[in-house]
This record gives structure tokens, sequence and C-alpha cells, in this order.
């Protein structure tokens, strides 16, 4: 479990300190999904920052399974088993696809690297040799990055916005993947997404915007399922839509 206790961070930008994190409580279970969706700008990524450590919060405390790793940098988080796929990967020169996911999976042999290209969508053949270079355009990037991720047995691993540069076709088994993944280890997963596809995989939707949590709540309610639903019920016992259905002392 992973939790965020009246976490601030502020900022220096260029109009000097901003406050860009204000008081965010969160409680991340662990085997579950949450999607962290709202507008841009709203401190998504700032935040998923500050739980991998890139931005060390400016007041309040991270836990990880009940141990406070909020002064722990980006290395020893990352050895607790937390991973995070940037919104905007930095491109590692030199380095080959397959090296950087053999590095990622560490000692785990029986790790199929083929497979975990396969599952974001690229062709082994024709990356395992490549070099990650500017010749990789920024969705072939992502989806090494997203590999690398997938790589490693992670507590909690945070996605930020895997859709962009992915085609229609690769999304679908992207969205598999994620599933896989929740199903296979305990891992946390939390994806930064607008996409209703991935909003629907969220056993939670946290909304975040003005750098707050404005909302937690589920992918039916927030993509506005129930309130049709109850709209359209006759029966006025505040009838509730879930998996697909509708209650059953529902008597519309
Ligand atoms: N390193 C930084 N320095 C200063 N301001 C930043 C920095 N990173 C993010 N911000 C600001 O924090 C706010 C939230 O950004 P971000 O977390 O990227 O939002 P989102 O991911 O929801 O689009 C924005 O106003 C952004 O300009
Ligand atoms: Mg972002």
């Amino acid at each position: 479990m992973l939790q965020l206790k009246n976490v601030n961070l502020i900022l220096e930008g260029e109009q000097g300190k901003k406050q860009i994190l204000k008081d965010i409580n969160l409680t991340l279970e662990d085997k579950r999904i949450y999607v962290m969706t709202g507008p841009n700008g709203g401190g998504k990524s700032s935040i998923a920052k500050t739980i991998m450590g890139i931005y060390p919060p400016t007041s309040g405390q991270i836990i990880l399974n009940g141990e406070d790793i909020s002064a722990l940098g980006v290395t020893e988080r990352a050895r607790l088993g937390i991973g995070y796929a940037f919104q905007q990967p930095p491109r590692f020169k030199g380095i080959k696809v397959k090296d950087m996911l053999k590095l990622a999976a560490g000692e785990d042999s029986n790790l199929n690297i083929c497979d975990l290209l396969y599952d974001v969508g690229l062709c082994s053949q024709d990356y395992l040799e490549r070099e990650i270079d500017a010749s990789f355009s920024g969705g072939e990037l992502k989806r090494v990055e997203i590999a690398s991720i997938l790589a490693r047995k992670l507590k909690v691993a945070l996605f930020d916005e895997p859709e962009a540069g992915i085609d229609l076709w690769s999304f679908q088994s992207l969205t598999e993947t994620f599933e896989n993944l929740n199903r296979k280890y305990n891992t946390t997963i939390v994806i930064i997404s607008h996409q209703e596809r991935i909003l629907r995989l969220a056993h939670q939707v946290i909304v975040i915007a003005d750098g707050m949590v404005k909302e937690i709540t589920t992918p039916h309610k927030f993509l506005g399922e129930i309130e049709k639903m109850e709209s359209d019920c006759l029966c006025k016992n505040n009838c509730t839509f879930i998996g697909g259905k509708i209650d059953a002392q529902c008597d519309r």
C-alpha cells in the first residue's frame, strides 16, 4: 500500500515560487488499478514524480507499506519497487533496446523480452538490436519505456499518458497488458490518462485539478453512466449501475 499524507509541493518556476500540489491525501492499495485524470497542468505528472522521488515533497509524507520513504531519492525508491514511465521519456543514447530491457528485468531470466515488445505493439525482430537514438519516434520511445517498466516486478508502477503516440491497434494490446500485470503480480498500477478505454480499467478514478484531489470515484460514475441510468430509472430506489446491470431491487 502506498500513502500520500498531506503532500505539498512548491517549485521554483519562471515567475517565482509556485505551489504545484496542495495537501494531497491518497491511499493506493495493492493489486489495484488507479487512473488519474483531469485537466492539463492540474498536477498529475507532478504527483507521479513526487511518488518516484524526482520532486521531493515540500511537506507531507509518502509511505510505502508502512515505511516513510519521503526522504529517499529516485534510486532508492526504484530499489524498493517503484517505477515511473515518463510522459516524455528521456533518450538513453547508445544503449540497445534489448540491453535496456535486460537491465530493467535484472536477474529475472524467465522474462521474455520479445514478449514484452509484443505487448507494447512493437515487432521484436525489428527492435532488439536497435540503439535508442534520434531515429526513434516519440511513440516508439514511449513504448520501449513502457516495456522496461513492465519488465520489472514492481510494487508501484506509474504510467504517464501511455496512450500518447500509440496507434489504436497497439492500444488494445496495451490495455490487456495492464490487466495482465495487475492479475499476475501485486503491483499497484497508476495510469495517468484521458482515454475512456483506460478509465474503464480502473478500480478507482482519481480526478486531479489545480494541484488538488478533486474527486475519487468509479469509472462508471466518472463517465456519467450512473446519472444516465438514474434518470432512466423510474423506481426512485436510487439505483446504482453495477457491472453494467441495474440493482436487483430496481423495479423500473
Ligand atoms: N519543474 C517544474 N518547475 C516549475 N513548475 C512546474 C514544474 N513541473 C511542473 N510545473 C508546473 O506544475 C503544474 C502542474 O504540472 P503537471 O504536473 O505537469 O500537470 P499535468 O501532468 O496534470 O498536466 C503546471 O502549472 C506546470 O507548469
Ligand atoms: Mg502530465
